[in-house]
């Protein structure tokens, strides 16, 4: 007898925070795969994680896509309760659903699970010690997912931008509008990484995941970033050079600041810079360089501008 291949991928994709950076890129490429079910806080709050376990039961999702989060770094200083609930209530709660459900729960996480002291790139055994409220918060979710024992994928990445949402590029090109000299932080490293990389590299993965290749095994947390690394004032740098050839914007002075000199209520790891080489080992997936990215978005952000203009 003919063997059937079974689809492993039987009900919808589940997309939590499709309002956000990532959301928003991640959106259209779910749908492009299968059905796809995009909420966002209006449907399903995640600061009242009891409701978390029903509305997955009702939609019986196959994949759950978590990317939403608390991702105010400074105000969660002050807000903690409110950035545990949705950091880590929240996934802790997705992660008993998906486990009763048997859906692959996808959830993303931060470097700012580590303190920053090691001298080279983290991998993903190295201990957590995060700096702040935020960083800890997002510790304890990835946890709470561990210890619920669903198929889980975590994937740590870092610095996200996009054409859209509060990111630093977007405040790069809105600063530069209203000032002649930036002072810009040049002792913190890490990867500049694009919502439209970890898009196409987490749909990558669903599409490996519906064609049968995965075995549970392979749950666990994955280094995600963009490859390559840069201070933010390397960052900036390299914004202000593109940018005035590609959208045709002014580029300011730009002053290097150490991280003493730009004081903030949460404290932020020196070294951000994540090893990414489990992903591509594990899942065949590699990411590209962040100065690639970073033209890919800045031609999304002119074309945008050229339609808005039309
Ligand atoms: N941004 C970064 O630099 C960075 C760095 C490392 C890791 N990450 C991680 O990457 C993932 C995606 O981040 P992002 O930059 O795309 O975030 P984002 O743009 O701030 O979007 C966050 C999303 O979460 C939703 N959300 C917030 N509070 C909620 C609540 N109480 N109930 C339901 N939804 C809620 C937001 O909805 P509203 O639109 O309604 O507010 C939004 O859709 C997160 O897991 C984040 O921790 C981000």
């Amino acid at each position: 007898m003919p063997s059937v291949r079974t689809n492993p991928l039987q009900g919808p994709i589940l997309l939590l925070g499709s309002t956000g950076q990532l959301g928003a890129t991640l959106n259209p490429l779910l749908h492009e795969i299968g059905e796809t079910i995009a909420t966002d806080r209006s449907l399903l709050d995640f600061a009242n994680p009891e409701k978390i376990s029903g509305f997955v039961r009702e939609r019986k999702p196959s994949v759950i896509v978590n990317a939403a989060a608390y991702t105010a770094v400074d105000k969660a200083e002050s807000e903690t309760e409110v950035a545990r609930a949705v950091n880590a209530g929240a996934p802790a709660a997705l992660g008993r659903a998906a486990r009763e459900s048997g859906a692959l729960f996808i959830h993303y996480s931060t470097d700012y699970v580590f303190d920053g002291s090691k001298s080279s790139a983290y991998r993903e055994s190295d201990p957590v010690n995060p700096l702040n409220a935020y960083g800890r918060t997002k510790a304890e979710g990835e946890a709470a997912i561990q210890i619920s024992g669903c198929k889980h994928l975590i994937f740590r990445t870092s610095w996200v931008y996009s054409e859209r949402g509060a990111n630093f590029l977007l405040t790069m090109l809105r600063l530069a509008r209203q000032r002649d000299e930036l002072r810009i932080v040049n002792d913190q490293i890490g990867a500049p990484t694009s919502t439209h990389s970890l898009a196409r590299a987490t749909a990558d993965f669903i599409r490996k995941y519906m064609r049968g290749e995965w075995s549970d095994d392979k749950s666990g947390i994955y280094h995600m970033t963009d490859t390559g690394s840069t201070t933010w004032f390397g960052f900036a740098a390299a914004i202000f050079q593109r940018a005035s050839r590609i959208l045709g914007s002014r580029a300011p002075r730009l002053r290097p600041i150490t991280t003493a000199e730009y004081p903030t209520p949460a404290r932020r790891p020196l070294n951000s810079r994540l090893n990414c080489e489990k992903l591509r080992a594990t899942f065949g997936i590699s990411m590209p360089r962040w100065e690639h990215s970073l033209d890919e978005v800045l031609h999304a952000l002119a074309a945008h501008e050229s339609v808005s203009a039309g």
